[in-house]
């Protein structure tokens, strides 16, 4: 495959910041989610996405992860509303989409509806259990969703690392510049140690580049955050990787945590980046012991290449091995547990925080040293 096409086909652009809004509309408050959500559809990151989804396609991606127009979508992105806002207007009109005083955009409502929270939950997640961070937040937000196809007439100001901000349309005019065809994309909420760079480098090998795009949207509050993730980015790619190989910008999306599903969501806004690639590894957006190691790889087997348009890369649960002096899987190492080095994502956070280090077969000592220095200052801020 070359040079991937959007979803759907064409490069969503839902970015007006010339559009008059009525001073006069009624008003719908966004939580960070639909903030981020609304500038996704705006910016094509979601396409083919237009606004927010109705009815019709709500139910479709609950059962069958496809829209209504067929197209494979597989996490629902929807408005919550509280229903005593929703009552202040009516279909057919346009809202003003507002957060702390500032209008970002406008709704035009195609749709008011009410939806079943637990089907969601248990559709989209694959339990009701509200220890689940994703259901968690679900059942958290209000109650009546509201659709439409929105414009985004603000993007919301970024505070740091903003030149690596990136929009779909400019990744892609990257990629093309750096004449990569083969992209491979890289999504993560974590510091990269060193099974992330085993299997980005293990990918890297077979195609033109490596597109990290850390997540730094709303994580749960025990992930490490996105500032200084994005030190340690930088750190180790300086350090580390070819310049010419890599590029790094952040999806500014939500984690949801909903393992195989979120899985195949990442994949398709990394193909509307432009990525031709994706990889999948163990666990993939997964939380505590509600998928299975694989489940995230397992579900594309539902899909066809043609349906997906970006070829999953799916890797091995990595580690570093003691005999094998090498970072290796169960596929290329013949040793026993034993002599390999895997540390849980909790046991790590625990670590940093207590300023232990790590063991460097874990992950680079450049990481470490910011991250503890990060989390270190995070705490004393508390
Ligand atoms: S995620 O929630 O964004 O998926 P994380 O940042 O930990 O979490 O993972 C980023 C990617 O690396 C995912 O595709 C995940 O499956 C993969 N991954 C993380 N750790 C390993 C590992 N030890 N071995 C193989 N793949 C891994």
């Amino acid at each position: 495959m070359t040079f991937s096409k959007p979803h759907g086909g064409e490069l969503i652009n839902r970015v007006q910041t010339d559009y008059k809004v009525n001073p006069g509309l009624q008003q719908i408050e966004l939580d960070e989610i639909s903030l981020s959500d609304l500038e996704l559809i705006a910016i094509g990151a979601y396409s083919p996405l237009t606004g927010f989804i109705g009815k019709k396609d709500y139910e479709n991606v609950l059962q069958h992860m496809k829209l209504s127009t067929g197209e494979v979508w597989s996490i629902p992105i929807t408005l919550p509303v509280d229903e005593g806002i929703a009552r202040t207007f009516e279909v057919g009109e346009e809202v003003k989409l507002v957060k702390n005083g500032v209008v970002y955009g406008v709704i035009q409502v195609t749709e008011i509806y009410r939806p079943n929270k637990e089907v969601e939950a248990f559709k989209v997640f694959k339990t009701t259990d509200k220890a689940h961070p994703g259901v968690a937040k679900l059942f958290s937000r209000a109650n009546v969703y509201v659709a439409g196809p929105i414009i985004m007439v603000n993007r919301p100001v970024k505070e740091k690392f903003k030149e690596y901000y990136l929009d779909p349309i400019q990744t892609r005019e990257v990629f093309q510049r750096l004449g990569w065809k083969r992209i491979v994309g890289f999504q993560t909420r974590n510091p990269v140690h060193r099974a992330h760079e085993y299997i980005q480098k293990t990918a890297l090998e077979t195609v033109d580049g490596l597109f990290l795009n850390p997540l730094v949207g709303e994580t749960k509050s025990d992930d490490i955050p996105s500032d200084i993730r994005m030190e340690s980015y930088l750190v180790l790619l300086q350090k580390y990787y070819p310049k010419n190989r890599v590029f790094l910008s952040v999806f500014p999306a939500a984690m949801r945590y909903a393992g195989p599903r979120e899985a195949i969501f990442h994949a398709l806004v990394r193909k509307n980046y432009g990525c031709t690639h994706f990889i999948v590894g163990r666990d993939h957006a997964g939380v505590g012991n509600y998928y299975g190691t694989y489940d995230a790889q397992l579900i594309f087997g539902q899909f066809s290449e043609e349906q997906l348009g970006i070829t999953p890369l799916f890797f091995e649960h990595s580690f570093y091995c003691l005999k094998c002096e090498n970072m290796a899987s169960s596929k290329t190492c013949p040793h026993s547990q034993e002599d390999h080095v895997i540390l849980s994502g909790t046991k790590v956070r625990e670590m940093l925080k207590n300023g232990e280090v790590p063991p460097k077969e874990f992950s680079r000592p450049e990481v470490i040293e910011v991250l503890i220095k990060g989390l270190q200052k995070t705490f004393t801020k508390i």
